[in-house]
């Protein structure tokens, strides 16, 4: 049986630290299995000594994982440690012997002293949720969201019907770190949802969305819309008071641009794009067809395009994303980001081609490079934790967030959860 407790040790300085922790018993021996690396851990290595207090104030348990330090505490008579001056009870501790393995040490502590300083009033259901809201709030980054959201909504009820002040101060220090928790989450990774039409700027409208893009779907993977539709749309989104990014896609081809070409891409920046995304197969030719749109761009004076341009990998199989990986730096710095995206929509998401592991490897050439990184391609809420694990500074959906497929009607409820799943 495991009981949650707090253990207070002293550190090198002579101060305090304390930390809520599972102890169990083995014969005449309280044990405790710190996780490495443990400031507590290394405080009984060295002093060879605890205080185990027994708490019903959870404030404590609430108060270390939210990052609060003002506890009541109070020196023991021999000055090696303190107790928490409202526990119930507390146990001076000494390190009897050590199992030790790579992730946890397991510590043998012999009872030296109980002290009893109140009785236990009884059973509190919003204290045990408090215990059970702290246990989440340490594994944020570990837990799906959906599993995190699910586990408040149930421990909200314990809360609701049985809390005192105590444990109400409590559940809202855990709560604010949990949306503070969403916030940077949301900061980090950024949404990008492709948008086709005025009709469908009315179903965004007031969703939580970073980059607003303009494509036409039915076009194929890069589905460049008509000039005077993205002045249209760009128009309508920023009417509607859309404050975030605005992008499209320009499809390259061979990479020679002619004068036509140039003039759309300085027409795109000049109606009020943020982004223009450079769309290109991975494939033999991909690194040619840069170094020739390039050229074409250093005859155009490119003040406009000035951290614009978005340079998007469209990829087909493994193969391709060889292609990828063996990306020339200098075909990469002239763009402000790099996002991998499928080219064939219907065999399955950017997961099912290329490996979290061969993503993370992109990335990390992105960012030393100071470009940023995208994802893209059949991405749906089932991603949204990968997705959190990779933390990509742009993941973007179509088709998961449509009603039938990617060319079928944007869906406002589907969006919602999208937005929901990253908290
Ligand atoms: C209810 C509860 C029980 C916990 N039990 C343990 C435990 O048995 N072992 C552990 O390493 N951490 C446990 N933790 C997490 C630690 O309290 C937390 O990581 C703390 O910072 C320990 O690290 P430290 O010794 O460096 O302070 C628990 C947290 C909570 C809220």
């Amino acid at each position: 049986m495991i009981y949650e407790v707090i253990i207070s040790t002293m550190n090198e300085d002579g101060s305090s630290h304390v930390a809520p922790m599972g102890v169990s018993q083995k014969a005449d021996f309280v044990v405790l299995k710190p996780f490495k690396p443990s400031k507590t851990l290394d405080n009984i290595l060295t002093q060879k000594t605890a205080v185990m207090n027994i708490v019903t104030d959870v404030r404590v348990f609430a108060g270390v994982v939210t990052g609060r330090s003002n506890f009541n505490l109070v020196a023991l008579p021999c000055e090696k440690g303190f107790f928490l001056k409202d526990a119930l009870s507390y146990l001076t501790l000494s390190l009897a012997e050590i199992h030790d393995d790579e992730v946890r040490s397991t510590l043998y502590m012999n009872k030296v002293d109980v002290i009893h300083l109140s009785s236990f009033k009884g059973f509190n259901r919003a204290q045990a949720a408090i215990i059970e809201a702290s246990v989440l709030m340490s594994r944020l980054d570990l837990l799906s969201q959906d599993k995190i959201k699910q586990e408040i909504k149930y421990l909200e009820i314990a809360i609701s019907k049985t809390a005192g002040k105590k444990e109400i101060q409590a559940w809202e220090w855990l709560m604010e770190k949990y949306e503070n928790h969403c916030k940077e989450n949301k900061k980090k990774i950024k949404l990008l949802v492709s948008i086709r039409s005025i009709e469908e700027v009315k179903v965004v409208n007031g969703l939580n969305i970073d980059i607003i893009d303009l494509k036409e779907p039915g076009n194929g993977p890069i589905g460049m819309l008509d000039f005077i539709d993205i002045k249209n749309i760009v128009l309508a989104l920023r009417n509607n008071k859309f404050c975030g990014k605005i992008s499209t896609t320009f499809e390259l081809n061979d990479g020679n641009l002619s004068g036509a070409d140039i003039a759309k891409i300085q027409n795109l920046a000049l109606a009020g794009l943020d982004y223009i995304k450079v769309g290109v197969s991975a494939d033999g030719n991909t690194w040619a067809n840069l170094r020739k749109f390039a050229e074409s761009l250093n005859k155009i004076n490119n003040e406009v395009l000035e951290n614009k341009l978005i340079l998007v990998l469209m990829i087909a199989d493994k193969r391709s994303f060889e292609t990828v990986k063996n990306i020339p730096s200098s075909e990469v710095v002239k763009f402000s980001g790099i996002m991998i995206d499928t080219l064939n929509k219907e065999s399955g998401s950017i997961f099912d081609i290329v490996n979290f592991t061969e993503l993370s490897i992109i990335k990390k050439f992105a960012l030393e490079r100071n470009v940023k990184f995208g994802i893209a391609g059949s991405l749906d809420v089932s991603h949204t934790k990968l997705i959190n694990q990779l933390q990509p500074n742009w993941v973007g959906y179509r088709g998961g967030v449509c009603l039938k497929k990617r060319s079928g009607p944007l869906s406002r409820t589907r969006l919602e959860n999208l937005i929901d799943s990253y908290c």
